[in-house]
């Protein structure tokens, strides 16, 4: 019984988790980009926690999550290009009055991220490279988020 009742208690834990995150989100172009974000958060935490010594200082899991957010960074402007929008959205409009602004701070991302993903070697490589990318993030979130 157990076996049988147990993956089903998680995941519906797991989907529990994930909605109450995205309350009322009903586009699913807002929730597309909105968990890319989030995804590249999480990947941001594994250096982050590397470069405050919570975490052991692993290049292969450095260079793996540096490339996901490049990956991320990299399909930003594609997410966001359709004028989407929804209640429960931090977006603001400006984005698609200067497109080609937010695209140019999604590629500087791309670039920091990359760069330390192909780059590291020390534990002082992680925290320079992730202090430009977290300026990065800023600098996005500044001029294109609520
Ligand atoms: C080119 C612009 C841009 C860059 C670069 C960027 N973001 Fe965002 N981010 C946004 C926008 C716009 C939103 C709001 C999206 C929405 O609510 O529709 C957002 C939302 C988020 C959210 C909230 C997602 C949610 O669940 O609602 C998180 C977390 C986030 N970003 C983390 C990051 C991190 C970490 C980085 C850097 C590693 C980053 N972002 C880089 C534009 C950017």
């Amino acid at each position: 019984m157990t076996r049988i009742i147990l993956p089903v208690v998680v995941a519906s834990l797991c989907l529990a988790t994930w909605a109450a995150a995205h309350s009322g989100v009903k586009n699913l172009n807002v929730l597309e980009r909105m968990e890319a974000m989030k995804v590249t958060q999480e990947n941001t935490k594994v250096l982050g926690a590397m470069a405050k010594g919570e975490r052991a200082f692993d290049i292969e899991e450095a260079q793996a999550a540096a490339a996901e957010i490049a990956r991320l960074a990299r399909k930003t402007p594609a997410l966001f290009e359709a004028q989407e929008m929804d209640a429960n959205s931090e977006a603001l409009p400006v984005i698609w009055e200067q497109f080609d602004d937010f695209t140019g701070k999604s590629l500087a991302l791309q670039a920091a991220a990359k760069t330390l993903s192909i780059s590291i070697e020390t534990e002082a490589d992680l925290r320079a490279g992730l202090g430009r990318i977290g300026a990065a993030c800023k600098a996005c979130h500044k001029v294109y988020r609520k």
